[in-house]
Formats: structure tokens, C-alpha cells, sequence
């Protein structure tokens, strides 16, 4: 199964995708994750994306694609994948339409998590990882069971996101509005698109997705 995970900065994308890894064996292609290695590897696409990151803006249509199908042509991928954060512009699904085409592969579900603008910012500002293992924690809304240790792997020191600043926030935010959303309506009319609450609690979601993924 290969389905797309679409919602703004802060939806849950990222901690609806890792329970899905962690429940379903699935693969998460995360296009940030993707980037924000590459950054610290200070590799030559990491030299480019890193100032447009931390601006909010979107890094260009063809180096996220091409991160994608490389991804794609791993062995592991084919056990199905959850696409987070990409498509995120009208090129780039079209660029995945092609990809997958050539790989004998198709979409089955593009989830949109609904979310309530005003509640990002919360998130997003609150939001931080572990540094070693990089399990995702909140200031409000998940706080390690033991403080200042993580719960999976022990470690005492964690990180924040350079781009998760209420500053950021807001041009992600637009970047979203002007160049993302536009794209459902593509997958709504081939009849991909379900919809899920994203302001239910973390387990909530989850269990709103399984229902998605189990009764195709
Ligand atoms: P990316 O890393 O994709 O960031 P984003 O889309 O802004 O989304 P986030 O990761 O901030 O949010 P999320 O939906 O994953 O939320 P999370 O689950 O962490 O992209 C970063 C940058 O990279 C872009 O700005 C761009 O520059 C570049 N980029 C990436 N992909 C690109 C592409 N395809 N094209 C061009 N540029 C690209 O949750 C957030 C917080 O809320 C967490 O702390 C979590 O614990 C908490 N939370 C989650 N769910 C709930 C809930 N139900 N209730 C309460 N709290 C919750
Ligand atoms: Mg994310």
C-alpha cells in the first residue's frame, strides 16, 4: 500500500507515519527528514535546501522529487510507503505520478489531516526529539515518561527544529495554503482522498487512519 500523508506544518504527519512504521511495517519517506540529513551531512543538496528551510519556503520541485525516487528504487520500499510532506506542490505530483508509473506502482490513499491553523503554532513551537534516536516529544501534549529522559532510548539531551519559531511558522504556513492544498482537488477527483479529524488526540488519528487502511 502507498499512501500519502497531506496536512500543514504541525498536523501530525510525521506521528501518524511513525506509528504507522512502528504498527504496519511501512516505510516512511519523509522528504524534511530527507533534507534535514542532508543539511547536517553538508551535502551539496543540504548546502541548498538549508537557508530555504530555515525560511519556510519550499526547497525546489526537482531535488525533492529526485530524493523520492532514489528512495523509491531501495529494496525496503516496496513493502509500501507513507509519503510525508511530499507532493507539497502541483510539479511535485505530478513528478510522483511519473515516478511511480515507471516503478509499476500506484497510490492508494491520499489522508488529509483537518487541523485548526490557530493550534499549530502551539505545536509546532512546543514540539521537540530526542537527539539520539529522534522519538518525537511536546512540550504539552507528550512529555517523556521519566522528565528529561526519552522513553525509547534513555538518552538526556534532545533538540528543537531551526524552522520551528511562531516566525517560520507562519511563512510554512502560507507555502501551504498557496502552493499545497491546491493539490487535493487532483486527487479528489480520482477518488483518493479521505479525510481525518487531526485535532483528535494522537491515538484518535491513529485509529481514524487504521479504519482507512483496513477497510480497503
Ligand atoms: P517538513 O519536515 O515536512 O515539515 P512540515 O510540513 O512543516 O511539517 P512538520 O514536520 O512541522 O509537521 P508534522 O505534520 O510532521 O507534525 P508532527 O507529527 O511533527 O518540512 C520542513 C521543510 O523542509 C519545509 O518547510 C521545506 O522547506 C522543506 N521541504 C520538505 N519537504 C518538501 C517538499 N516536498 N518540497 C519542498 N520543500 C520541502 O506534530 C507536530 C507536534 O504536534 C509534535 O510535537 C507532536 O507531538 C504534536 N502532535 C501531533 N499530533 C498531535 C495531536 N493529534 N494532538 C496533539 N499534539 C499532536
Ligand atoms: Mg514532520
Amino acid at each position: 500500500m502507498n499512501i500519502i500523508l497531506l496536512g500543514p506544518p504541525g498536523a501530525g504527519k510525521g506521528t501518524q507515519a511513525a506509528r504507522l512504521v512502528a504498527e504496519r511495517h511501512m516505510v516512511q519517506l519523509s522528504t524534511g527528514d530527507m533534507l534535514r540529513a542532508a543539511v547536517k551531512a553538508g551535502t551539496p543538496v543540504g548546502v541548498q535546501a538549508k537557508a530555504v528551510m530555515e525560511a519556510g519556503e519550499l526547497v525546489s520541485d526537482a531535488i525533492v522529487s529526485a530524493l523520492i525516487g532514489e528512495r523509491l528504487d531501495q529494496p525496503d520500499s516496496a513493502k509500501g510507503v507513507i509519503l510525508d510532506g511530499y507532493p507539497r506542490t502541483a510539479a511535485q505530483a505530478e513528478a510522483l505520478d511519473g515516478l511511480l508509473i515507471e516503478r509499476d506502482r500506484a497510490l492508494d490513499f491520499v489522508i488529509e489531516l483537518q487541523v485548526d491553523e490557530d493550534a499549530l503554532i502551539e505545536r509546532i513551537v512546543g514540539r521537540y526529539t530526542c537527539a539520539q534516536c529522534g522519538e518525537g516529544y511536546h512540550d504539552r501534549f507528550k512529555l517523556p515518561k521519566v522528565a528529561g529522559v526519552c522513553d525509547v532510548c534513555a538518552a538526556t539531551e534532545f533538540k528543537r527544529r531551526p524552522d520551528d519559531n511562531a516566525e517560520t511558522v507562519r511563512t510554512r504556513m502560507a507555502e501551504y495554503r498557496a502552493k499545497t492544498a491546491p493539490i487535493l482537488p487532483l486527487y479528489e477527483a480520482r477518488g483518493l482522498v479521505r479525510r481525518v479529524d487531526g485535532m483528535a488526540d494522537m491515538d484518535h488519528v491513529g485509529e481514524a487512519i487504521a479504519g482507512i487502511l483496513d477497510k480497503s
